[in-house]
């Protein structure tokens, strides 16, 4: 049976994360792939309860640890229940964040030491990493004045500029990383032209699997 991939859809608030969504659904689908499009924090009737908890902007109390255990506690049944029974089934996951995000603002936004959250991904995860990792990366203040369109700020959107500033250098160091998985995408050009960014990435990868 051939391996289904894990793909996962990275960057900051407004990048076109929810948008490329379904424009990588629709590439994988048109090459014949079954594929199930997931988020995090979520992905599950548990992980929406507690994506709710994260995102409330009345949670101001919430401690930052309370926050990073919350999103593995969330993860933890995503991968249960979603994530690998599908990939053990040769099924592909597109997912709209994932462990990356968790580096990005918890991690570099929040300041908590990288070894307590890599020691959480193993013992979460074990060796189980996104096979392919688009990071659409676009200057802080153009993602938000796109997000800023949408109504009520939860939790995260609440936070500063400087905030912002690290969890994309903290996804930018993560690229560095992992050139193995990462792919960059240049997320300030216009949905077209992002499209045809990610048509170039998964065409060899489409091409192999
Ligand atoms: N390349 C683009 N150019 C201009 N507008 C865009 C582009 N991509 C997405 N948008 C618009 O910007 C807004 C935010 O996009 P989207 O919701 O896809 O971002 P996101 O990365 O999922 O945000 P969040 O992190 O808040 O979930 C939407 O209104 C969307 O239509
Ligand atoms: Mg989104």
């Amino acid at each position: 049976m051939k391996k289904g991939l894990f793909i996962t859809l990275e960057g900051g608030e407004g990048a076109g994360k929810s948008t490329q969504m379904a424009y990588v659904e629709e590439c994988l689908k048109k090459a014949g792939k079954t594929v199930h499009v997931t988020r995090e924090p979520g992905g599950t009737a548990l992980s929406e309860l507690i994506r709710g908890l994260l995102l409330d902007h009345r949670q101001t109390a919430m401690d930052a640890d309370t926050e990073l255990l919350l999103m593995f506690a969330a993860r933890a049944q995503h991968l249960a229940e979603l994530i690998r029974p599908a990939l053990d089934a040769g099924q592909w996951v597109l997912c709209d964040r994932f462990t990356d995000a968790t580096y990005a603002y918890q991690g570099g936004g929040r300041g908590i030491d990288i070894k307590r959250i890599s020691a959480l991904e193993d013992w979460v995860q074990g060796s189980l990493r996104p096979d392919l990792t688009l990071l659409l990366d676009l200057p802080i203040d153009v993602g938000m004045s796109r997000a800023g369109e949408r109504g009520e700020l939860d939790r995260f959107e609440r936070e500063q500029q400087d905030f912002f500033e690290r969890v994309r250098a903290t996804y930018l160091k993560l690229a560095e990383q992992h050139p193995d998985r990462y792919r960059i995408v240049d997320a300030s050009q216009d949905i077209p032209q992002v499209q045809a960014q990610i048509d170039a990435i998964l065409a060899p990868v489409l091409e192999e699997s």
